[in-house]
């Protein structure tokens, strides 16, 4: 589907969305309408439960007097709220029904309103923006789509006055929402498809937009001492991989980086301590949190952000077998540690322990977000609606629920403390994988902790209930969300401004 920018006259054909304030007040444009209809989306307005609140819509067939297909009205709530997320909720719910429908063409109209506290382009980029993440399908495998399945919508037309000003303001966010959508394919591909090698492959991709991409293989991360991150893999007929993303964007190349650390846990059957097969599919997306790491390091190099951001994500595939680890190995970690593996399910930390020693061996970070489907603790703590957040730097936790609150991925920090880490001491090793069953999401943190320097901001965020959704909602439709990806963006675009800001000051000192 093609999004296009036009001039603020009212289409010939097609389907259109207008707006409609709280309290039943029309927009510029619907207002129009309204009066070549002779008042029909008044009377409509007056026969409906529809008021203009946020996420409320009301849809008109076939007006008479406009050679329209149909008539969408779509709530805007209060002008003085319409900030992006409610021009993005806007969009998405305008781009449901137009998906819904038959029609081939249709036009956003976006008119100024008063009190609204974004200027006009602005709007009129977030509702693009609402209305692009809600098209994201993934859908290649099926080869008989029944007419209700196809989109038929062609072209979205975005109408407005200076509809060029709107385009320009729209480009940054489209690049997010192209990281966006690579996430969401990169996880809702299966895994026999997408497996450590055929990740990295897709990853090296990104290197035309200046990333630089560095794969190490089971060899080299012999050489690093990665055996716990090895140990995962080492059942499976699959190589694991380790992929190092760096970007070089700020102006002194060697200023010491951001560091994102992804899990990448392609197929996770809980090897020798298997998974009940029930659910044992979803597991196709425990390398979610490496999506995003991907799908973060592609927008800000297709934006240029000036600052420098490493990306490491550790690949693997958990598979019992002959070869597999056993409960009760004992690993010596990258980090010197010994661990005690007791149960082979808990696997994502063994990986995530040596990926985040390395970035800080190698890379001295100044600091660190790691990413992962860690554990399924979180999603009976926090459901489909927060992440859980972990933080060693109350400001870092700060910034990045601020950050997630922003672009609606919302985070809730829980706590980290000496009383849950003792829940993880081991009688033959230095630690051992899992709890007991107590906290299980805070001592899988815990756990992770002890592979972090305490003088280096650190936190987690497990998003093993965020990532997939069962069902559709505004701009994210069921399946693959790409959680985190905005949220990070995002914080790494005001980790930029506020060292923009402190700069000068330095000069003058
Ligand atoms: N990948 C899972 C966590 C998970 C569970 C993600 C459900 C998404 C949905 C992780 O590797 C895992 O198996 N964790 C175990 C840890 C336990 C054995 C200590 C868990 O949470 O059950
Ligand atoms: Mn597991
Ligand atoms: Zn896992």
């Amino acid at each position: 589907m093609q999004i296009t920018f036009a001039e603020s006259t009212l289409p010939k054909e097609g389907a259109i969305v207008v707006g409609v304030l709280e309290g039943r007040v029309l927009t510029p444009t619907a207002s129009t309408i309204d009066t070549r209809t002779n008042g029909a989306l008044t009377r409509a307005i007056a026969a409906s439960h529809f008021d203009g609140q946020k996420e409320q819509s009301l849809i008109l067939l076939a007006p008479s007097g406009l050679s329209l297909t149909r008539i969408v009205l779509v709530g805007l709530g209060k002008a003085a709220e319409l900030d992006a997320l409610a021009l993005e909720m806007f969009g998405g719910l305008a781009m449901s029904h137009l998906l819904a429908a038959h029609d081939t063409m249709a036009a956003v109209m976006v008119d100024a309103i008063a009190d609204a506290p974004l200027p006009l382009a602005t709007m009129a980029a977030h509702i693009t923006c609402g209305a692009r993440l809600r098209t994201y399908r993934f859908d290649k495998y099926k080869t008989r789509k029944t007419d209700k399945e196809k989109h038929s919508l062609q072209e979205l037309q975005i109408r407005t006055t200076d509809f060029s000003a709107a385009c320009k303001a729209f480009d940054p966010l489209n690049k997010i929402i192209d990281a966006v959508f690579l996430a969401r394919t990169l996880s809702s591909e299966p895994a026999n498809v997408i497996y450590p090698e055929s990740f990295s492959n897709e990853v090296c991709h990104l290197k035309k937009l200046g990333l630089s991409v560095d794969v190490f293989d089971e060899h080299k991360m012999r050489q690093l001492g990665m055996n716990a991150l090895l140990a995962v893999g080492q059942g499976s007929a699959r190589k694991s991989l380790l992929i190092v993303l760096r970007w070089l964007g700020a102006t002194d190349r060697e200023a010491r980086p951001i560091a994102l650390v992804g899990k990448g846990v392609t197929f996770d059957s809980g090897g020798i301590s298997i998974k009940p097969s029930a659910s044992m599919g979803d597991m196709k997306w425990d390398m979610a949190g490496a999506a995003v790491v991907v799908g973060v390091m592609q927008s800000i190099a297709a934006r240029e952000t000036p600052i420098n951001v490493i990306g490491v994500v550790g690949m693997v595939e958990n598979m019992p077998s002959g070869t597999a680890q056993r409960p009760g190995d004992i690993v010596t970690s990258a980090s010197g540690q010994t661990i005690e593996v007791l149960n082979t399910d808990a696997e994502g930390r063994l990986v995530l322990a040596d990926a985040l020693w390395y970035v800080q061996e190698h890379h001295h970070p100044v600091l660190i977000v790691d990413i992962a489907t860690l554990t399924g603790a979180i999603v009976t703590a926090l459901g489909a609606h927060y992440a859980g957040l972990f933080a060693n730097d109350d400001v870092l936790a700060d910034k990045l629920r601020a950050a997630g609150e922003a672009v609606g991925e919302r985070l809730w920090r829980l706590p980290l403390g000496d009383s849950y880490d003792r829940q993880i001491e081991s009688d033959a090793a230095d630690m051992k994988n899992t709890g007991d069953r107590e906290a299980g999401a805070i001592t899988a943190a815990q756990f992770l902790q002890r592979f972090v320097s305490h003088s280096v901001p650190w936190a987690h965020l497990d998003i093993a209930g965020v990532t997939w959704s069962k069902q559709d909602t505004v701009t994210v439709p069921k399946g693959a969300t790409a959680f985190g990806v905005r949220l990070l963006e995002r914080f790494i675009a005001e980790h930029c401004n506020a060292q923009e800001v402190s700069r000068p000051k330095e000069r003058d000192v």
